[in-house]
């Protein structure tokens, strides 16, 4: 079986100072890739910043024969996202990759949540990789090619009790991420979303003390450079990840219930009809969900 290389291709990946996006970097530079090691180098919360986790990172990728650079800019804003990728055009000439997987936490239920743990949560995992693949995308359009992988969570996927700033964060990127599939499709730029377990700073805390050895992000990180490769054709999708099992999520429409001209009374009696979940459908496409919605509903 032929290895999945990256030779001439230049990857973005950010939050790679620490946890998951560190794995990514040096996974990707193993494979020939020409790294940028984005992060901002702050507390988990996002406070503080130093370019001292993403300077070993380059550094240790470097000592392994790799090519790489440091970017200490923050990917929540405009000039940092448009930073992070001169850097890659910069260095090397081109952007072929971006690894959007720069994180913070602020959990907080939700009563008691205040607007900047709100706004600060949003800002990095959202409207980061947002300003991060804008930035990237006119490169990636003109030279018909990219590869874009977005960092969702279980916990925006199936909701997670303090997180609803993370997890709103989470699930808009699996919007952006089926929107940019289709929006990307004829430049050959493929975009998808993982949704990992790991063992990292973000959640030591709350993973059990035996997940360390298992929930590695050397484990996520295969994933991650199967979806960055050219061989990879698959676009819109998620994908749980962790300890070494990989599985697609998707979002499926139950079979449904009709009636004509019914009443909020009807609603009630038949709510478990309307809850019913197979036989489901997996529509990929807007077109397709309301195409086949349509059909049952006339
Ligand atoms: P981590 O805290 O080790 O890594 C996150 C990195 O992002 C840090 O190095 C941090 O300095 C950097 N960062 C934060 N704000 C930034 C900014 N504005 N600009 C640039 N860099 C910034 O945590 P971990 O676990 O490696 O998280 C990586 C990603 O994976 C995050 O998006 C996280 O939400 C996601 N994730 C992790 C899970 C896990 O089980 N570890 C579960 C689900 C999702």
């Amino acid at each position: 079986m032929s290895e999945l290389r990256f030779d001439g291709r230049v990857a973005v990946v950010t939050g790679a100072g620490h946890g998951l996006g560190r794995s990514h970097a040096l996974s990707l530079a193993e494979r020939g890739a020409k790294v940028v090691v984005n992060d901002l180098g702050g507390a988990l919360d996002g406070t503080g910043a130093s370019t001292g986790p993403a300077a070993e990172v380059v550094e240790l990728i470097t000592k392994n024969g790799g090519e790489a650079v440091v970017s200490g800019d923050d990917v929540a804003t405009p000039e940092g996202a448009e930073a992070i990728v001169q850097s890659a055009i910069d260095a090397f000439g081109r952007v072929d990759i971006v690894v959007n997987n720069a994180g913070i936490l602020r959990d907080r239920s939700f009563g008691k949540m205040s607007v900047e743990e709100w706004d600060a949560v949003i800002a990095v995992h959202l409207r980061g990789a947002f300003l991060v693949t804008r930035a990237a995308f006119s490169h990636l359009k003109e030279q018909a090619y990219g590869r874009i992988v977005n960092t969702s969570s279980p916990s925006g996927l199936f909701g997670s009790f303090g997180q609803a700033n993370y997890s709103t964060a989470k699930m808009g990127l699996v919007g952006l991420t089926k929107t940019l599939g289709l929006e990307g499709a004829r430049a050959d730029i493929r975009v998808n979303a993982i949704a990992p377990i790991a063992w990292t700073r973000m959640t030591e805390s709350l993973l059990p003390a035996e997940f360390e050895a298992r929930f590695t992000a050397e484990r996520i990180s295969p994933l991650v450079a199967y979806l960055a490769h050219e061989s990879c054709e698959t676009s819109g999708e998620v994908f749980s990840v962790g300890a070494g099992r990989v599985a697609r999520v998707f979002v499926a429409e139950g079979p449904g219930w009709k009636q004509d001209d019914h009443t909020a009374e009807d609603i009630r009696d038949n709510w478990e009809a309307i809850m019913t979940e197979q036989p489901y459908l997996t529509p990929t496409t807007l077109g397709q969900q309301s195409g086949a919605s349509l059909k049952a509903m006339l």
